[in-house]
């Protein structure tokens, strides 16, 4: 089945917040921010910006009458900044004016004077400070320093990943109507329509009852609308309370990319050993994350990095600690993979760096260590149903690896100017939000009298995908054809209480609810036909708009069944809630069981470098990925290559630039590169992995969302191959991305 939403999407008809026909009385948002990332306001002078004609009003936190904070986990961030300002682009005031264009008129009437204070940019000088958002968390697994003792290697390194901006197609923005009795209605473009919500009534002062908050879809989310939509329509909402008219705003791309948070920026330390047999006895990390001013969801990225750090190897004794650093940038923030990406580039990098010293390839290292049946993750969960030999293996095998090494090996000794390298990268992802309350989600299902059925769930379709899937759960079980279908918006009077749509659970969480809604449905329904057809209710079933006995096709069809039901006076609505089972994890022991089950896969990549000018091109990415039994091969790869594209560009291109005053030098997309079509990898291949699936993935097909954009990864690895080829004397370093400027340095450097 094709993506629901490709026949409007094409001809431009799918309908975004900005799309939206606004009332005529409806005024235009834009935000006052800061021009620097630390300091005391000493005064802000609004008197001519609220002087031109078509100023509205200018909101500041004193017209808060509920609280001024949005902070999510740790309630550390203002929605305007009071006394103080954190970060450069932290909201002060939001001008309200009949147009966007004097809005931004006003803005530049704005003067404002600022007593500097000290700056921190980076999340080694927030160490050193003692800036933290929050206390440090470690997880451990054996004992480490006992351990280091016996092995024959034994080595140390440092790496950098820097962090990377989301850029989803769509910028941030909401539209805000006022209803009656002080109730507001917010269309926002976010992951998180309930976060929204709760947060709005908060500021606002109101019960969550007279917010109601509904998404229509995203035009890419990518984990920066998980969190940090709301702040944008909770100031709406703050506007609409006061003037009770309309309120649109729509960031324009400077502005979203100067005061949004971006993925963190992480420095870490590893300490790796080894055994001769080159079993990796124990590992050490410290991991340094660049939260920037504020908490947002860093505690639980944080988190999540421990959890990945070992990626999909077994290693008996581990020690990995991280801290939640702060520093004058814009609050960092989700992003594919959550924290995960940061501490895989970490194992990988010390393996590579324990291969170079001990004289091997990495890949016989990364081949001795991988994850077993009923091996121990540092976090206490037992891996079962583990795939990482057989990803690796069946890609090695499928792939001819042999071949293509040899090849590779002929072409560098053929070629002076030019060298190829190439890199395995297996991955092991845990599906589930790894703070288990959030693991849940509910499904409204309603048919209608004419047999037509709308489906509403807490999921929010970003162009993952999600409806496409939600329909084809709710099409099986109903035995209807997919006209009969249609997925409502995400609108939290249907659905309420959500979590957000991340963590790669989304179609898992809501298609289970889809599941079990639809099933007490055709239960209801399995009665009255039984009666109609004077058939026994077990040998009911319901395919191709009919109802069948056994397998022969009876003439009552969905449609008569349905009016009939009508006419008893059955239920034709169903609201099912479904929680994860079994997953549960101890924070005070840092042990536990956080994930519904893991996703595998292994990529070979392979590259070309022109030596003379540092460039490289990605030749090919070949995959094997363990989608468990996928519902919808076309969407799962297409996310397969979506990942894999956003993770090549954070391991070699995208690089985020603030100076040392921490103001975003790479504010434009002249100045921040991001893939396209040229330095996407000419080739990629994505074969399943024969799997059975797990019960806990909505029809046995896994999650597919983050994962695979770890194997982005292995381009950074196969480049410094390549560089290796050519100098010798490369001494390796682990620092992403490895952009062209910085290949260069490598290839000349004595
Ligand atoms: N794919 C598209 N096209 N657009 C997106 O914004 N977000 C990614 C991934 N794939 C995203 C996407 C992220 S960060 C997550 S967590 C998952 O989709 C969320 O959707 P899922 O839970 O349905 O996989
Ligand atoms: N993944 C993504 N988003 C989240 C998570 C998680 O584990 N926890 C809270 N938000
Ligand atoms: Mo995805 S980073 O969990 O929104």
């Amino acid at each position: 089945m094709k993506n629901i939403d490709s026949f409007t999407h094409v001809r431009g008809e799918s309908l975004f917040v900005d799309d939206l026909m606004i009332r005529q009385d409806a005024l235009f948002g834009l935000c006052f921010d800061s021009p620097k990332a630390h300091g005391k306001i000493i005064s802000v002078d609004y008197t001519k910006a609220e002087a031109l004609e078509g100023v509205e009003k200018i909101f500041t936190y004193k017209d808060v009458l509920g609280e001024n904070q949005i902070g999510g986990i740790i309630p550390d961030e203002p929605l305007w900044a009071e006394n103080e300002v954190h970060f450069w682009g932290q909201p002060i005031a939001f001008i309200v004016a009949k147009t966007e264009a004097i809005a931004k008129k006003a803005r530049a009437l704005i003067t404002i004077k600022i007593e500097e204070l000290p700056v921190i940019t980076t999340a080694k000088e927030a160490k050193e400070k003692g800036s933290f958002i929050n206390a440090p968390r470690s997880f451990s697994l054996g004992n480490t320093s006992d351990t280091f003792k016996d092995c024959k290697y034994v080595l140390e390194g440092e790496t950098f990943s820097n962090g990377q901006e989301h850029l989803y197609i769509e910028t941030q923005g909401c539209y805000v109507i006022p209803q009656e009795n002080g109730s507001i209605k917010i269309i926002s473009s976010t992951q998180g329509p309930t976060q929204v919500q709760k947060t709005a009534a908060k500021v606002l002062g109101i019960p969550m009852h007279k917010i109601e908050v509904d998404v229509i879809r995203l035009g890419g989310g990518f984990g920066g609308k998980e969190d940090q939509a709301t702040p944008w329509a909770v100031m709406a909402a703050v506007a609409v309370q006061y003037l009770n008219k309309p309120v649109k705003f729509v960031l324009n791309r400077h502005d979203d990319l100067r005061m949004t948070g971006k993925r963190h920026p992480y420095s870490s330390f590893f300490k790796i050993g080894l055994t001769k047999d080159l079993k990796i006895k124990a590992f050490e990390a410290e991991f340094l994350q660049n939260s920037g001013a504020a908490a947002d969801l860093s505690p639980a990225i944080a988190e999540r990095t421990l959890f990945h750090a070992t990626n999909s190897y077994f290693i008996p004794n581990v020690k990995t600690t991280v801290y939640s650093c702060k520093t004058n940038l814009p609050p960092n923030t989700a992003f594919r993979g959550f924290g995960g990406p940061q501490g895989m580039f970490v194992i990988e990098s010390a393996i590579a760096k324990a291969a170079d010293k001990i004289g091997v390839d990495k890949k016989e290292i990364q081949e001795a260590n991988l994850l077993n049946e009923n091996d121990e993750f540092s976090y206490g969960q037992i891996a079962t149903e583990v795939q990482a030999k057989k990803s690796w293996f069946s890609a090695k095998e499928k792939f001819e690896l042999e071949k293509l090494e040899k090849e590779i090996e002929d072409f560098n000794k053929e070629n002076q100017l030019y060298k190829k390298g190439i890199s395995l990268m297996p991955i092991t992802f845990g599906i589930s939000f790894t703070n288990t309350p959030m693991n849940h989600a509910r499904a409204l299902i309603h048919i209608y009298q004419d047999g037509s059925v709308g489906v509403s769930t807490g999921a929010v379709e970003m162009g993952q995908s999600v409806n496409t899937k939600m329909l084809q759960v709710a099409q099986d079980i109903l035995g209807i054809s997919a006209d009969k279908v249609k997925l409502e918006t995400t609108n939290t009077t249907r659905v309420a209480n959500t979590s957000p749509s991340a963590a790669s659970s989304t179609a898992d969480l809501n298609g289970k609810a889809v599941e079990m809604a639809c099933n007490s449905l055709i239960e209801r329904l399995t009665k009255v036909a039984a009666k109609m057809l004077s058939s026994d209710e077990k040998n009911i079933h319901f395919k191709d708009n009919f109802v069948f006995i056994d397998t022969k096709k009876s003439s009552l069809s969905w449609e008569i069944l349905i009016t009939q039901a009508m006419l008893e006076r059955i239920a034709l609505s169903e609201n099912a809630h479904y929680a994860t089972p079994i997953i549960d994890f101890d924070k005070s022991k840092e042990k536990g069981h956080p994930f519904a089950y893991h996703v595998y896969g292994t990529a070979i990549t392979t590259v070309t470098l022109d030596c003379l000018r540092g460039n490289y091109e990605i030749d090919s990415v070949k995959i094997v990925h363990d989608f468990g039994k996928s519902m919808n091969l076309g969407i799962d790869i297409g996310q397969v290559e979506g990942a894999l594209a956003q993770g090549i560009g954070w391991m070699t291109l995208e690089e985020i630039a603030y100076n040392k005053d921490g103001r975003l030098l790479s504010n434009a997309l002249s100045t921040y590169k991001v893939p396209d079509v040229f330095s996407s990898p000419k080739t990629i291949v994505t074969i399943p992995l024969e799997t059975d699936g797990n019960e806990m993935a909505i029809q046995k097909s896994k999650a597919v969302g983050e994962p695979p954009l770890m194997y982005g990864i292995g381009a950074y690895f196969a480049i410094q191959h390549a560089v290796k080829a050519f100098n010798p004397n490369y001494k390796l370093k682990f620092h992403a991305p490895f952009t062209p400027e910085k290949v260069l340095m490598s290839l000349y450097e004595k």
